[in-house]
This record gives structure tokens, sequence and C-alpha cells, in this order.
């Protein structure tokens, strides 16, 4: 790992998960089109998202990371445009964060996996249906998802496409939530489409929060002069999987010489599937500065672990590293201890988060691929067990969920069956939370949070014979 990191030293390396192209080419084309492109987000911001998260890493404040498993060019929820898609996944997330903000008294982070989340790994090379066998679908960056051999071949034009939906995406984003949208003012506005309870619970908290406003302005504070209370930031993040399109979108940064930031997203992670230390996904990350995800699954352990933490962040520095542990309801409290332990007697400096959705996945009687509500909840509850046992701080969560109103998890407030999962299954890939469970799964953090402050903060001794 000592050699010299160039943005393609990765293609001297052993590689997994790669499509293949039937015009290599063509491949090569798109990909230095692309080159000349705009970065979709700079160093700074990349740097920004480091220092929030190594506060994170210390104990000061929460991750929120979640959004689509699979984005899509075509929207999959039909009769819905990809605006209305972008704005109430917005104001779920938004909602999700002031449950949070509120109940921990801590900043929150919000990360999306969104603009740009469009390569996926799969278990399978292949898929057959009805005798006929076709390459699987890799996300929309690489082919198509419909049962056909032309739209599973491979398409270098995707890439394109992928540049120009990420950015479209950004640009929305960057419109609402720097534009008065996500001003806190509008915090009963982002209300959605919930079941009576989680309505119920989020307008108290709404109340509460413009009760405090209206408090703060009656004292002579003047709100418009804030900018916190008027605009947030929304980072982006996506799998870093297809690297010929990051190696694309890698530049140097122009006030740092010498450093290189990927500019397709603020944050990339490593998947579960391409972790391994001397590939070619861990060579091209380790050499890019943005802020970087690792997905710790069952067969890691915690010698493996060190190595890729050391080789990934040399210098120990907070907020470069995100280990996102996802192993399962029932794995978690057998398996977390041992990578927390081996973490913290290294003295790594590390975000911990967990994501309860990928080590959950089971097949339904009616043969959808869902995931158990009641399981996700519960391998966030171990998460925290497991971190209020070791003393470390459950720094974020990582989920894939949606602003719209499907059925792909089972069970909820509405409970949810496996018949049930037909009336609106949308994903092109893994099941999602919809916006009730997601808004659930914040009521449930908050109070986890909550519990693990109370923890820290310590009441002082009684003093004896007072
Ligand atoms: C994902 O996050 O969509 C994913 C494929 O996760 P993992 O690599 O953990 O399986
Ligand atoms: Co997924």
């Amino acid at each position: 790992m000592s050699e010299r990191w160039t943005r393609d030293s990765w293609r001297k390396k052993p590689i997994v998960q790669v499509p293949q192209y039937p015009d290599k080419g063509e491949l090569d084309a798109v990909e230095h089109k692309i080159e000349s492109f705009p970065p979709l987000v700079f160093a700074g911001e990349a740097r920004n998202l480091k220092t929030v998260l190594g506060r994170v890493a210390t104990g000061e404040g929460f991750l929120l990371h979640g959004g689509d498993c699979a984005e899509s060019f075509t929207d999959p929820s039909a009769n819905n445009i990809s605006a209305n898609n972008i704005r109430d996944y917005l104001r779920l997330f938004l909602q999700m964060a002031v449950v949070l903000t509120y109940a921990a008294a801590m900043p929150v982070v919000k990360v999306g996996r969104i603009a740009g989340q469009f390569a996926k790994p799969r278990s399978s090379p292949t898929e057959k249906k009805n005798g006929q066998e076709l390459p699987s679908y890799r996300g929309d960056i690489i082919n198509g998802p419909e049962f056909t051999a032309a739209a599973r071949t491979p398409d270098p034009a995707r890439l394109i496409e992928a540049y120009r939906h990420s950015a479209s995406t950004l640009n929305l984003l960057r419109a609402l939530t720097h534009g008065g949208y996500a001003s806190l003012g509008r915090v009963h506005q982002w209300m959605l489409d919930l079941d009576p309870r989680s309505k119920q619970r989020y307008l108290e908290l709404a109340d509460r929060i413009s009760e405090a406003l209206a408090f703060m302005q009656a004292c002579g504070l003047d709100l418009e002069s804030h900018p916190e209370l008027k605009a947030t930031d929304i980072y982006t993040s996506h799998e870093a999987l297809l690297l010929g399109y990051e190696q694309a979108m890698t530049r140097e940064d122009s006030t740092r010489p010498g450093t290189w930031c990927c500019t397709s997203a603020h944050m990339l992670w490593i998947g579960d599937r391409t972790r391994q230390p001397d590939h070619a996904h861990i060579e091209f990350c380790r050499g890019i500065m943005n802020p970087l995800g690792l997905k710790c699954g069952p067969t890691t352990k915690p010698d493996e672990l060190l190595r890729l933490v050391e080789i990934l962040n040399p210098q120990n520095e907070p907020g470069r590293l995100t280990l996102i542990s996802r192993l399962g309801a029932d794995k978690v409290g057998e398996q977390l201890p041992a990578l927390v332990r081996a973490i913290k007697r290294e003295g790594r400096v590390v975000v911990w988060s967990c994501d309860p959705m990928h080590g959950n996945t089971i097949t339904a009687t009616t043969g959808y691929k869902t995931r158990p509500f009641d399981l996700i909840l519960k391998e966030v509850k171990s998460f925290f067990s497991v971190h209020a046992a070791e003393g470390t701080h459950a720094g974020g969560v990582h989920l894939e969920m949606t602003g719209q109103n499907v059925t792909e998890c089972t069970g909820g407030a509405h409970a949810i069956t496996d018949e049930g999962l037909n009336a609106r299954y949308h994903t092109l890939c893994d099941p999602r939370l919809n916006a009730e469970q997601a808004i659930e799964m914040a009521f449930l953090l908050a109070e986890l949070l909550k519990a693990e402050r109370a923890a820290r903060v310590r009441p002082l001794p009684v003093a004896a014979g007072l």
C-alpha cells in the first residue's frame, strides 16, 4: 500500500463487481468526456463535512445518513414527478433531523444517499426468469431494470445521464435547503401524510419549536439575522462502486495542490462486497480527501478492520472515517463489541454508524424481498446498548428510506403484512422505510439519544449528611 497513489492506480489491482461493457473504447471516451464536466461539489464543502463529522466522532453530534437504495433516472413511483420525490424526501429528512436535534440537544449532520446513488453491487452477476438468463440489474448508471437483453447490457452513455441527474437533483436540494424551505419557521409545513400517532407526536414537537422561536424573538433576538435558523446543509453521498466514473470526477484541489477530491459527492462509502484491503475500491478511496464510509458486515474481523482503518485513515484524522456496521439484529450484540474494542484499543477516531437495513433482508412468503421493521428497530436498539456498554458514542444511522408512501418493509404503524407488500412495492433494488416508518425510527432514536446523554451527564454525588 506504500506505492504512490494516482487517480488510476486502482486499475492495476484486482477488482470485483465490474460490469462487462461490450465496447471498452466507448466507455473510455465517455469517461474522458466526464473529466471535462464541472465538479458537482467542492473540496471545501467536503472539508466542512469532515469537520462536522469529526465532532460526531468525539460525541458532539449525530449523523443522519439516508435515502434511496438505488436512485432512478425514470421515477418508479408512478404518477409522481421526480421534483415531488426529492421534495418529499427532503421534508421527511428535515422532520427526522428536527426530532433528533430537539431530543438529543446536539447537532445533527445530514447526509443523503442522493444525487448520485446509481450503482449497485449484486450477489449474483446474472438473473434467471422463465428459463432466460440475463445480466443482473446493476443500477441506472450501468444498465436498465427491465428484463430484456437490450436493457441489461451495460451502456456507457448512462454515465453521462447519471451526471446530469445528479446535477439536477443537487441543484434542487441546494435551492430548497438554502432558499427558505428549510427554515425552522416552516417546521409545521414539512408535515407529510403520517399515521395519527406520529402526526400528533410531530405536531407537538413542532409547536414547542415554534414557541421557543417566538420566545427568543420576544426576548429581542433577531431571528432573521441567524442563517442557522433559515437554512440547513444537506450533504450528498453514494457508494464508490463504479470507479471509472469516480475517477473521472476526481479533481485536484486548486487551493491545496497534491490533494484530490472526488467531486461526484461530498462523502463516498465502500460497500460490504468491495472492501478487500488489496483490491481496487480500497486503493481508489485511500487517495481521495473526502469523508469515507466503510460498511462492516458479519464477516468483518477486528484485525482486518484495523488494517482497513490504517489504509484509509493513516493520520487518524477525525471525520475522515465512518464505520457503518450492518450486522443484522441477531448478530450485532455478539459481533459489534469486538470491533468497537479493537478500534478503541488502537485509539482510532471514527464515527460509529448503524445500518439496520442490509443485515435484515428476507424473502416474504409472497416472494418479495423485504425487511421486518421490528428487526430494523431491534438492530438499532442493540447498537445503542453495545455502545453504552463499551462507553463509546452511538454516532449515527444509515437508512434506506423514501418520502413516498411505499409498502416495502413489513410492520410499522400500518402493520404492513407479506400480502400488503404488493400494494406499492416500487423499489428498484432493496426495500426502503416509508415516511411513517422513518418517522417512527426518528422518535425511537430520539429516546435512545436522550438516554445516552442522560448517562453521560452523570448526577453529582449527594454529599454525606445533607
Ligand atoms: C447499500 O448500502 O445499498 C449496500 C449494498 O450495502 P452493503 O454494501 O452494506 O451490502
Ligand atoms: Co441497499
